[in-house]
């Protein structure tokens, strides 16, 4: 089983007002392993336009190849992006106590607090969050007791135009595998659930020994991330390693999750990725974790099976591989993993 590390304690620091870094914030530098750099033969993350006609191709290589890509074309609104990344800037630009009046309860998954993965590791991450599952008013209600309205109007409609694009990828990277929507009933605008989360990287005084987000995978179908014009992001492909994902304006990061790896039955890989943090820039992303229905079990689809391939993981409902996950963390996947 992975280490847990029990929390600690002053995990609320104000990181904006840190002119050094805490040794509870200290990683080790061989956690920071260096992006690759092979000048004459760039490996970079594809970046898809969804209008090519050959998008369907594309994205179905993309996944299979490196489980992550970047959209253009992709339908929603640039200002609709600008907004979200605003209510981000004015939400985390509260003061701490004001934060901590919308803190996530110990078991709960909605409201602010320190990535959920700081569990499974010994050194916390320079960064803050803020989750959204279902409506965002109760929690907009305590930051902003009279003005709450404006921050909910925009997350609302971020979620339903992300839920159509996720639909919308759902189709591509089915699509390319030769599945139908038809052979994935509750893939409809209804079947699905999704959370939004939101991520704050102050400019931290030690870049190279912090860590924003440690490597991990998706637990999600798929992720939709929208990050600022502040570079972090990295994502690992095997036999290149690290590789920044760089933003580019209006573009959208899509993740193959661990739930995708399992419906298609490993083809496409659940992509391990990383957030890291630089000296002067404030980094936001904004992650709309898009997954099935909770009472819906995700196993490898029949079409992609037979005797040569026969299935490879069980059954799982999300909450129960979310269940798994903070159990096994970056083990969960083959602890799902049936023989062979
Ligand atoms: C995430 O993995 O949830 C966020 C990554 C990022 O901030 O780029
Ligand atoms: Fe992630």
């Amino acid at each position: 089983m992975h280490k847990r590390y029990p929390m600690i304690n002053h995990k609320y620091l104000d990181l904006t007002s840190m002119k050094e870094l805490p040794e509870s914030h200290a990683w080790l530098s061989l956690d920071h392993e260096l992006p690759s750099h092979n000048s004459s033969t760039p490996d970079q993350v594809p970046v898809i336009n969804l209008k090519d006609p050959n998008a369907i191709k594309l994205v179905g290589h993309a996944c299979k190849t490196w489980g992550v890509f970047q959209v253009t074309n992709h339908g929603v609104p640039i200002n609709l992006l600008q907004q979200m990344e605003a209510a981000g800037r004015k939400l985390f630009a509260l003061p701490m106590q004001q934060k901590l009046k919308a803190a996530r309860s110990p078991n709960g998954v909605s409201g602010y607090g320190v990535a959920r993965i700081s569990a499974f590791f010994p050194k916390l991450m320079w960064s803050e969050g803020f989750t959204i599952v279902g409506s965002p008013y109760e929690h907009a209600r305590k930051l902003w007791p009279n003005r709450y309205s404006r921050f909910c109007d925009v997350i609302e409609e971020y979620k339903e135009e992300m839920n159509k694009l996720a639909q919308k990828l759902m189709s591509l990277m089915l699509g390319s595998l030769g599945v139908t929507m038809d052979d994935v009933k509750w893939a409809s605008l209804q079947g699905s659930s999704a959370a939004l989360q939101l991520n704050s990287y102050p400019a931290c005084p030690d870049p190279d020994r912090a860590m924003g987000l440690a490597a991990h995978t998706d637990s999600t179908l798929l992720t939709i991330l929208h990050q600022n014009n502040t570079s972090g992001l990295q994502a690992h492909k095997e036999g290149t390693g690290w590789v920044t994902v760089p933003p580019i304006p209006g573009a959208l990061v899509i993740n193959v999750g661990d739930l995708l790896h399992i419906l298609s039955n490993g083809l496409y890989p659940s992509v391990l990725h990383r957030a890291m943090v630089n000296r002067t820039q404030h980094r936001l992303s904004v992650a709309y974790l898009y997954g099935p229905p909770s009472n819906v079990e995700i196993s490898p689809l029949s079409k992609l099976t037979d005797q040569v391939h026969p299935p490879l993981y069980r059954a799982v409902t999300w909450s129960e591989y979310l269940g798994t996950k903070a159990k096994h963390f970056n083990k969960a996947l083959s602890s799902v993993r049936l023989c062979g």
